[in-house]
C-alpha cells in the first residue's frame, strides 16, 4: 500500500488541493489562537491610551483586563456561530464554494483588527476577532469535510491530519512573529494582526483551480458527470470507475432514505451514538488542559530559573515540538489505527497531568522538580500531539455517511469552539482558588474521556463512510 506505484495515492494534483485548503484555512484557526500572545501588554497599553485620548482619563486595571479578556474570547465565540453555520454554507455553496466564500470574513476581521490602532479604536479589535473566529469555525468544520470527501480511504486520516499540522505551524508562527524583535513592537503589532490576508489570498489563488467535493457533487447534487470530473483530476487517471460506482451505490442507498434533519441526528438510535461519540471526542480535546498547559509553559520554564529570553526559546521549542509530533503522527495514524492513538494520547496526557500536579505544587521544596516539570510540559505536547489534537477534526466525517455528515459537523464544532471558550474564560479564576491542583480537574475529565473512548469509539481506519455507518447498525450498544 506504499504511495510509489499507486495510481490512487497522493497524487501531486491531490497534494495541491490539500495544500489549497488547508494552509488558507487551518492557518487562520491556529495562528489567530496564538496571536494574542505575545503582544498583550502593548495592545494592553494601546487600550490605555485610547480610553485617554477620548476621556482624558487612563483606564483602570480591570476595566483593560476586562476589554482585553473580550478580544481575546470573543474569537471562540465566533467560532461556535461558525460551527452552527457550517451545515447551511457547505451544503449551500458546496465545500470548495463555501471556503472560497469564507475569505470574504478574514479581510473585514483582520482589516478591523488590524486597522484599529490608526483608528484609534480598540473595539474593532474586538469585533475584528469576532468575524475571524466565525471564519476559524468554518474553517475547522469545511475542510475536514472536503478532505475527507476526495481522499483515497486508506490516506483520509493522514490527509484529515493535515489540518492539525498547519494549526501547529502557524501558531509557531504567530509566537516567532510576536517576538519583540519581529513585529511585538507598540509600532508593529497592528501588522501581526493584518498577515492573515496573505493565507487568504493564497487560497483564493489556488483553490478555484481544484474541484470541488466529487462526493458532494454526486451524493449532494446528484451531478454525475461532473463528480467523474472532480475524481478523475485528484487521481490522475480516468480509471475511476471502482471509486464512482462505489458513490453511486451509496447514491442508490441514499435515494430510499430520507434527508437528515437535525431532529433526526438527535433522536435517530443509528445515528446517536456517532454523535454522542464526535461530540465527547470534540470536549476531550478541549478539555485535556492543553491551553492550560500551554499557558502555564513560560511560567514553568521561569520557575526552572530561565531568563525570561531562554524561556521564550523553550516556548518557541515546545511549538516545533508539537509540529514535529503532529507530523509522526499524520504518519502514525494509517499504521497505529485512530483508537490506538486517541487512548496512547489520552492516557499520556492524563498521567502528566497528575504528575505536572504533583510537581507544580512540590517546586518550592525540591529544586530538581523545576527541571522535572519541563520535561513534563514537553511529554504533555507529545501526547497531545500524537492524536488528540488532530484525529477529531476528521473523525467526525468518518463516523457519518453523506446525509448526515455536515449536520453531524456542525453540531461537533460548535462544542468543540463552546469547550474552548469554556476553559478559556474558567481557566484563570479556577487556577487562582486550586493553583497547581487545577491539572487535577483535567486529570479526572480525561480519565472519563479514556474510559468512554475504550468502549464507544469504533476504529475507523480503511473504512468508508458507509461501512462505518453499518457498523454502528450491528451494534447492539444503541
Ligand atoms: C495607563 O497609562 C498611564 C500612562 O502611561 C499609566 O500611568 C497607567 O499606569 C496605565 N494604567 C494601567 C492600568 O496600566
Amino acid at each position: 500500500m506504499g504511495l510509489s506505484g499507486n495510481s490512487k495515492g497522493l497524487t501531486g494534483r491531490l497534494a495541491f488541493a490539500i495544500a489549497a485548503a488547508v494552509i488558507g484555512s487551518a492557518f487562520q484557526h491556529g495562528y489567530n489562537t496564538g496571536v494574542v500572545n505575545a503582544p498583550q501588554t502593548l495592545i494592553e497599553e494601546f487600550i490605555n491610551q485610547t480610553s485617554y485620548d477620548r476621556s482624558g482619563e487612563f483606564m483602570s486595571k480591570s476595566g483593560i483586563k476586562m476589554v482585553w479578556s473580550l478580544a481575546v474570547s470573543i474569537y471562540c465565540v465566533g467560532g461556535m456561530v461558525g460551527g452552527l453555520l457550517t451545515a447551511f454554507i457547505s451544503n449551500r455553496f458546496g465545500r470548495k464554494g463555501g471556503l472560497l466564500l469564507n475569505n470574504v470574513l478574514v479581510f473585514v476581521g483582520a482589516g478591523l483588527s488590524a486597522l484599529s490602532k490608526l483608528a484609534g479604536s480598540y473595539e474593532m479589535i474586538i469585533i475584528g476577532r469576532f468575524f475571524i473566529g466565525i471564519n476559524s469555525g468554518l474553517n475547522a468544520g469545511i475542510v475536514p469535510m472536503y478532505l475527507s470527501e476526495m481522499s483515497p480511504a486508506h490516506l483520509k486520516g493522514a490527509i484529515g491530519s493535515s489540518y492539525q499540522l498547519v494549526i501547529t505551524i502557524s501558531i509557531l508562527l504567530a509566537t516567532v512573529f510576536g517576538l519583540p524583535q519581529c513585529l511585538g513592537t507598540s509600532n508593529l503589532w497592528p501588522f501581526l494582526f493584518g498577515l492573515t490576508i496573505i493565507p487568504a489570498i493564497f487560497q483564493l489563488c489556488t483553490l478555484p483551480l481544484c474541484p470541488e467535493s466529487p462526493r458532494f457533487l454526486l451524493l449532494n447534487r446528484g451531478q454525475d458527470v461532473r463528480a467523474q470530473e472532480a475524481l478523475t483530476w485528484l487521481r490522475g487517471t480516468i480509471e475511476v470507475q471502482d471509486e464512482m460506482e462505489e458513490m453511486k451505490n451509496v447514491a442508490e442507498i441514499m435515494k430510499s432514505e430520507s434527508k437528515v434533519t437535525l431532529r433526526e441526528l438527535l433522536l435517530n438510535s443509528v445515528l446517536r451514538m456517532p454523535l454522542i461519540i464526535s461530540v465527547v471526542i470534540m470536549l476531550a480535546q478541549q478539555l485535556s488542559g492543553i491551553n492550560a498547559t500551554i499557558f502555564f509553559s513560560t511560567e514553568i520554564f521561569r520557575n526552572a530559573g530561565l531568563s525570561l529570553d531562554v524561556a521564550l526559546y523553550a516556548t518557541l521549542g515546545m511549538g516545533a515540538i508539537n509540529v514535529v509530533m503532529t507530523l509522526v503522527s499524520l504518519v502514525l495514524v494509517e499504521k497505529a489505527g485512530r483508537k490506538t492513538l486517541l487512548l496512547v494520547g489520552f492516557i499520556g496526557v492524563d498521567v502528566i497531568c497528575v504528575l505536572l500536579a504533583v510537581c507544580l505544587a512540590l517546586k518550592d521544596q525540591v529544586s530538581w522538580i523545576s527541571y522535572l516539570s519541563i520535561v513534563l510540559v514537553n511529554a504533555f505536547i507529545i501526547f497531545f500531539a500524537s492524536g488528540p489534537g488532530s484525529i477529531p477534526w476528521f473523525l467526525v466525517s468518518e463516523l457519518f455517511g453523506q446525509n448526515a455528515r455536515s449536520m453531524a459537523t456542525s453540531i461537533a464544532i460548535t462544542v468543540n469552539w463552546g469547550a474552548n471558550f469554556v476553559v478559556g474564560v474558567a481557566f484563570l479564576p479556577l487556577a487562582e482558588v486550586m493553583g497547581p491542583y487545577v491539572f487535577l480537574v483535567f486529570a479526572t475529565l480525561v480519565t472519563i474521556f479514556v474510559i468512554f473512548i475504550f468502549f464507544f469509539v469504533p476504529e475507523t481506519k480503511n473504512k468508508s463512510p458507509e461501512d462505518v455507518a453499518a457498523l454502528f447498525r450491528q451494534k447492539s450498544y444503541q
